[in-house]
């Protein structure tokens, strides 16, 4: 069976003491459940408290980014192997907030899967349409163009140690989510598209949804076949959300 991970993304949210109540709630609420696994992406600053917290548990963390670099004259820039002294599994590249804030291109967002991945590091790898884009038809369009930038820059069989997330940026934070159906019908496309290179593979990867996941609608995105959990934005600040979205992901 393929691996489920519900991931929380805390985006620029947090402090010492509010990451303390909610890690020890999320300690105490998370259970164990075969075949699913639990992360929280948290700011650089704070990865050092969230390995405290968490080592030994179930949980496992990442950053909201890397840089391509490996070390150098590049300030402000925090490296894979960094990340990974602090016990980071996971990385996530290529949000749509650092696409269209800070003008990643898929060419950088490709360097960066590969900088994670050389520092041991899980990419959890985010595309998605924006709304004009989806207006236009233009959607398998656009995840094929970001998917395969990634694939020019690493091989295919490096897809087998990272995530996708498929988010629209029509429905992050927006309270608008994705139907059930439209984030199938665009995860089975992906996995369609990684299958005519590699079938197996592309039976394995697991493929999270973003974009206004609640515990609310959480039950029906994750009960589609190619939905394989979540990135959570919002709802992973509070932990009786997190949890319950935690909960719906269970099978
Ligand atoms: P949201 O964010 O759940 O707040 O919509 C999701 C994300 O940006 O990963």
């Amino acid at each position: 069976m393929r691996a489920r991970l519900v991931a929380g993304n805390w985006k620029m949210h947090g402090s010492l003491a509010a990451n303390a109540r909610l890690l020890d709630a999320l300690k105490a609420g998370l259970e164990q459940a075969e075949g699913l696994g639990y992360a929280v992406c948290a700011p650089f600053p704070y990865l050092a408290q969230v390995s405290q917290a968490l080592s030994g548990s179930r949980i496992a963390w990442g950053a909201q980014n890397v840089s391509e670099h490996d070390s150098g004259a590049y300030t402000g820039e925090v490296s894979g192997a960094m990340l990974k002294e602090f016990g980071c599994r996971f990385a996530i590249v290529g949000h749509s907030e650092r696409r269209g804030l800070y003008g990643e291109g898929d060419s950088t967002v490709a360097a960066k899967f590969v900088a994670a991945r050389r520092a041991g590091l899980m990419p959890i790898l985010c595309i998605g349409e924006t709304l004009e884009q989806r207006e236009r038809g233009e959607t398998e369009n656009v995840v094929s163009r970001q998917l395969d930038a990634v694939l020019a820059a690493a091989e295919i069989a490096a897809l087998a140690d990272a995530v996708l997330a498929y988010e629209p940026v029509w429905a992050i934070g927006t309270g608008r989510n994705a139907t059930p159906q439209q984030a199938q019908d665009v995860h089975a496309f992906i996995r369609a598209r990684l299958g005519a290179s590699d079938r197996a593979l592309a039976a394995n990867v697991t493929i999270l949804y973003g974009g206004s996941v609640k515990p609310n609608n959480a039950p029906e995105l994750f009960a589609m076949p190619d939905v394989d959990g979540g990135l959570i934005g919002g709802a992973s600040l509070a932990a009786k959300d997190f949890i319950a979205i935690c909960a719906a992901a269970r099978r």
